[in-house]
């Protein structure tokens, strides 16, 4: 078996209707595993498997919203039903409701970005440990973000749930390991998204990020993807409890 070969292998990607969790999805299908396309609305899953499929790979599509535990039992129900158990586990859906100063955010937004960026992670990795623990191995990829390693007068509270993201992952890679689980996290630098529109569309911000990044360019979904495809291929099978910095140079400058 080729050293990026995912053949026979079942991944689920959450939020992988669009964006970074679609270029992921697609890259993990390409490379031969039947992926399970998953965000919360249920045609914009269907579509994005349809697409795969008619591009010779295996994909299935599950709605769920990654902030609701039963939701999540079912995905992981559903994707074992239909695909047997699960070897990848890629966390990706996430969420920021709120932007400004930490003093101003209601505790009903703290709570939700937990929820869904942390928490959420932590229950479907715990649904899914079983079957790898069965498989004699797996990896777990957590999408964190370079606000995680870096203070934040706008982004607070997000930036938390990505810092927690990373611990989670050397926690989980810890906990783990003896059973040839592997946990990982990717740090994307600013991707061209829907999720960062506003950062993207905003003229002399983007100038400013343009000379303080290295590669001279924003990034683009398929940028994260052959990391992910590494962490869960055999190529990365002496990497565990990281955060691999996807960010054309940014944090290093
Ligand atoms: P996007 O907005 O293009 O895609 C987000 C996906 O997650 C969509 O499929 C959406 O339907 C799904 N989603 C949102 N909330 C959900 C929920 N509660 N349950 C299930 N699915 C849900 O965003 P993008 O940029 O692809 O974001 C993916 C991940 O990458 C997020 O965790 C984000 O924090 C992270 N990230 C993004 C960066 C960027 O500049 N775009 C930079 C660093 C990290």
């Amino acid at each position: 078996m080729g050293l990026f070969d995912l053949a026979g292998k079942t991944a689920i990607v959450t939020g992988s209707s669009r964006g970074i969790g679609r270029a992921i999805a697609e890259t993990l299908a390409q490379a031969g595993a039947k992926v399970v396309i998953s965000s919360r609305k249920a045609a914009a899953c269907e579509a994005v498997a349809a697409a795969i499929r008619a591009a010779g790979g295996k994909a299935e599509a599950v709605a769920c919203n990654v902030g609701d535990k039963g939701q999540l039992q079912r995905l992981v129900a559903e994707a074992r039903a239909r695909c047997g158990g699960i070897d990848i586990l890629v966390c990706n859906a996430g969420i920021n409701p709120y932007y400004g100063p930490l003093a101003g955010i209601e505790d009903a937004a703290f709570e939700r970005i937990m929820t869904v960026n942390v928490e959420s992670a932590l229950w479907l990795a715990s649904l899914v440990l079983p079957d790898m623990v069965a498989r004699k191995g797996g990896a777990i990829i957590l999408i964190a973000s370079i606000a995680g390693l870096r203070g934040s007068t706008g982004l607070g509270a997000y930036a938390i749930s990505k810092a927690a993201g990373m611990q989670l992952a050397r926690n989980l890679a810890l906990e783990w390991g003896k059973h040839n689980i592997r946990v990982n996290c990717i740090a994307p630098g600013l991707i061209k998204t829907d999720f960062a529109r506003a950062l993207w569309e905003d003229k002399a911000l983007m100038e400013r990020r343009m000379a303080q990044t290295p590669l001279g360019r924003i990034g683009e979904p398929a940028d994260i993807a052959g990391v992910a495809l590494m962490l869960a291929a055999d190529a990365g099978r002496y990497v565990t409890g990281q955060t691999i910095v996807v960010d054309g140079g940014i944090t290093i400058a």
